[in-house]
């Protein structure tokens, strides 16, 4: 007999007819779909979005290997914020002339009709659960990191997506400048680990206040030089003067170097503050450039700035920062918590991805060498495939590394299979040892077989490999 419908469920199936949801376009789109059929339209990537394919997993597998070691050993704390905020949350904290919240926010009304977006970048989401988990109640400092996917609706080119990995590593409670010269020494490790060569630009913004004042200066400067400035150029004059020394317009370069610097404008606790990191990062035998141009896209910095950049790279994509980040002493008190310094890095995995795939470094890093497999096992006939799926599932957890292709039915061809994997032993199970209940082990270097008991598979390759 058929269930009536509840209420509630009945209000979820009536759907509006007359106007077409987005949902519904999205439908028939889907539905004018077929497959296969020639002359019709296939699904693409949405521009700025890319597919990681296995080929890269290597890649990536090193760098997440990577960040996963120097967070344990600096002793960071995972953390996973969702995708999803309130898109409040980064307006307030970036600062609403910001490129990231003016121009590249994916920013829409959620089903509530709540303002929500895709998380631009991390910190903010951090320090929002840093104030709203009771963090900042805890034994101090806090120390985080993370990894994910981050969105930003930029103009897509190589090495900038719109859906781009960062990992990133955050600290809360402590202004010393111990923890940023820690921060950037996790940094330049993580890119030694993987072989990377970078060099760190730093600077300091110093105070708010410090910061207002040197605007004004910047400012004034820069209006006597209005006729000179490209179309950018000017409307950062008025909207986001900073960004100013970051323009990278050949006509505007004079102006810049000649213009204003931000650390003349410093006080004495901040230069105190910035001189102290440099003390510490030479005593790390981290090298730096100071950079009176780097003033960092987002508005809640304020003292020490880094960047990394690959170093003795001409190429423009080498241009790209490989990473970034600083202090933001005043974020969690902007977003409504106790006032807490804090300091932090975030590094975009693409972009370290392709530096590593440029470099080809799999010679040079330990870590971007794959395994060799240890032991092919071949298999002749569907009975033998049968009985071989079942052993290889037995020897999982053996701590033997094991390669096979069902799809290879000669020997020969599974032969090469075992050579292309290096492995140093073939299992092979034809239609006589699946009735004995045997196996035949191959030594790939000498051809010697000998005929085991399947009982004794992995004792006797234990030994053999030892052997080796
Ligand atoms: P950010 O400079 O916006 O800083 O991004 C950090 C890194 O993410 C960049 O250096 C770059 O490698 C990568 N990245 C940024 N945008 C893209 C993109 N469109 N495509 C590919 N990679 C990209 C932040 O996000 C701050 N939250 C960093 C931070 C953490 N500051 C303090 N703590």
């Amino acid at each position: 007999m058929k269930q009536p419908i509840k209420n509630k469920e009945r209000k979820f199936f009536k759907r509006p007819t007359a106007t077409p949801t987005a949902a519904d376009a999205a439908q028939a789109a889907a539905a004018a779909f077929k497959p296969g059929e020639k002359g019709k339209k296939t699904f693409a990537l949405l521009r700025g979005m890319h597919d990681r394919l296995p080929k890269e997993e290597r890649y990536w597998r090193a760098a997440t290997r990577a960040a996963e070691d120097l967070a344990e050993y600096f002793q960071f704390g995972r953390i996973d914020t969702p995708l999803l905020e309130e898109a409040g949350l980064f307006v307030r904290s970036l600062g609403r002339s910001t490129d990231v919240v003016d121009k590249e926010m994916y920013i829409f009304d959620d089903r509530d009709g709540q303002k929500i977006c895709l998380r631009p970048e991390a910190t903010a989401s951090v320090a929002r659960a840093y104030i709203g988990s009771g963090l900042w109640n805890q034994a101090q400092p806090i120390k985080l990191w993370y990894q994910g996917p981050m969105f930003r609706h930029d103009r897509p080119q190589s090495g900038r997506y719109r859906q781009f990995h960062q990992v990133g590593f955050e600290t809360f409670g402590v202004k010393d400048p111990a923890i940023d010269a820690e921060l950037i020494l996790v940094a330049f490790d993580f890119f030694k680990d993987l072989g990377l060569n970078v060099e760190v630009r730093m600077n300091s913004l110093g105070t708010l206040e410090e910061r207002a004042r040197y605007k004004i200066e910047l400012i004034n400067y820069y209006r006597t030089k209005r006729s000179y400035l490209c179309e950018d150029c000017r409307q950062r004059l008025t909207k986001n003067p900073l960004r100013l020394l970051d323009c990278k317009e050949p006509g505007c370069q004079p102006v810049k170097d000649e213009a204003p610097q931000l650390l003349d404008w410093l006080g004495d606790d901040s230069k105190s503050h910035f001189m102290k990191t440099l003390e510490y990062l030479d005593e790390l035998g981290v090298p730096y450039l100071l950079t009176p141009s780097l003033v960092r896209g987002l508005d809640y910095y304020a003292h020490t700035v880094f960047e990394f950049y690959l170093a003795g790279v001409a190429e423009e994509s080498a241009q790209m920062a490989l990473g970034a980040g600083g202090r933001y002493d005043g974020l969690v008190e902007e977003l409504g918590g106790r006032s807490a310094p804090a300091a932090g890095f975030a590094i975009g995995l693409e972009r370290v991805v392709m530096a590593l795939h440029k470099q080809n470094e799999a010679e040079q890093s330990p870590l971007l060498k794959p395994p060799a497999a240890q032991v092919f096992f071949a298999q002749l006939g569907d009975e033998a495939r049968r009985q071989a799926l079942l052993l290889i599932n037995q020897l999982r957890g053996t701590g033997l590394r094991l390669a096979f292709n069902f799809f290879k039915n000669s020997l020969k061809n599974q032969l090469e299979a075992a050579n292309a994997v290096k492995a140093k032993y073939v299992l092979i199970l034809g239609q006589k040892e699946v009735q004995d209940k045997t196996v035949i082990v191959r030594d790939m270097e000498s051809g010697v077989q000998e005929i085991i008991d399947q009982k004794k598979i992995e004792a006797v390759l234990k030994r053999k490999l030892e052997k080796n």
